[in-house]
C-alpha cells in the first residue's frame, strides 16, 4: 500500500468531511453547486423541443445526452477547438462536429440555443468568443453560459501558479478531476461585471443570471476552507455577485 493510499487519502477525506459539515451551517445560497444547477435546472428551464443546439466546448462531454436529444428531437452540433475531445464524445451524440476556436469562429446564424459550459475561462480572447457566439445564434436565439469567475480565489491562484505545480496539486488531492480538468485557464474577462459589459457591447439582452458561492478547491484542508468561507461571506456583503465563485447567464440575441 502506498503512502498516498494509506495516509494522504484518508486525511484529505476527513478534511473534506469537516468542510461539508461546516457548510451545513450556511444558508442554501452558499452551498448550491453552480455546475450542477446549470445542468439540472438552468439549461432545462430554457430548452425547447425540435430546435438546433450548439454545445460550444462540449468536447467529450456534451451537456445533452443522446437519450434527451432523441426524446426532444434536437439537432446537436459540437464545436470544440480540440478534434481529439470531439472524437471522444459518446457515439451519435453530435449530429455535426465543428473543430474551431470559439474566439475567432464565424458562425452560420443557425442555432436556436447555444450551450457553453466551463469553457470561456480557457479562452484567451473572451471578447472574440462573445462576437462568435453572436454569429452562431439565429436572431432570437439564446446562449446559456456557465463559467467559473476570474474573481474567485482559486482562479487568482490558478493565474499565479506554474501549470505543472497546479496540475500536480489538483490531481494529487482530487484524482477524479483528471478526466475533466487540466485545460489551461486564462480567466480573460470572466467576471459577472465583464460579462454584463460584453453582453451590452455585443447587442445581447441578459434574460437571466445566477450566481453561485461554492467550489470544492480548498475543502481538502479544512483551516484553508474556513478562511476561504469567511472571505466569501465578507465578499458577498461588500461586492455581492462580484464575489461569486461561478455564474450562469442566459443571453438573448434580439430578433
Ligand atoms: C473543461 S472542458 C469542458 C467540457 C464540457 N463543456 C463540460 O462541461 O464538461 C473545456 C472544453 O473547452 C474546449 N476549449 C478550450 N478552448 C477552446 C476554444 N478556444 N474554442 C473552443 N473550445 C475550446 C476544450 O477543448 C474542452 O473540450
Amino acid at each position: 500500500m502506498s503512502v498516498t493510499t494509506a495516509i494522504v487519502r484518508p486525511l484529505v477525506g476527513s478534511q473534506k468531511y469537516l468542510s461539508k459539515l461546516f457548510d451545513k451551517l450556511l444558508p442554501e445560497k452558499f452551498t448550491l453547486d453552480g455546475n450542477r444547477d446549470f445542468e439540472r435546472s438552468f439549461v432545462p428551464s430554457h430548452i425547447r423541443d425540435n430546435v438546433t443546439v450548439y454545445d460550444v466546448g462540449g468536447g467529450k462531454s456534451p451537456l445533452i445526452g443522446i437519450d434527451e436529444k432523441r426524446r426532444r428531437n434536437l439537432t446537436l452540433i459540437g464545436l470544440d477547438v480540440d478534434p481529439d475531445e470531439l472524437s471522444r464524445a459518446p457515439e451519435d451524440t453530435y449530429d455535426e462536429t465543428i473543430c474551431a476556436d470559439i474566439s475567432s469562429y464565424q458562425g452560420r446564424q443557425d442555432a436556436d440555443l447555444l450551450i457553453c459550459r466551463a469553457v470561456l475561462e480557457h479562452v484567451a480572447d473572451v471578447e472574440g468568443a462573445f462576437r462568435s457566439i453572436h454569429s452562431i445564434l439565429k436572431p432570437g436565439g439564446l446562449a446559456l453560459v456557465f463559467t467559473p469567475s476570474g474573481n474567485a480565489m482559486y482562479a487568482r491562484l490558478n493565474r499565479m501558479l506554474p501549470e505543472k505545480t497546479k496540475k500536480a496539486l489538483l490531481f494529487g488531492v482530487s484524482p477524479e478531476t483528471r478526466a475533466k480538468q487540466g485545460f489551461r485557464a486564462y480567466y480573460d474577462k470572466c467576471t459577472p461585471r465583464d460579462f454584463r459589459k460584453l453582453a451590452r457591447d455585443n447587442g445581447f439582452v441578459i434574460e437571466e443570471e445566477r450566481f453561485y458561492f461554492i467550489s470544492s478547491y480548498f475543502s481538502c484542508f479544512f483551516p484553508a476552507y474556513l478562511l476561504w468561507r469567511c472571505w466569501i461571506l465578507l465578499g458577498c456583503l461588500m461586492v455581492r455577485h462580484q464575489a461569486a465563485e461561478t455564474f450562469s447567464v442566459a443571453l438573448r440575441k434580439p430578433e
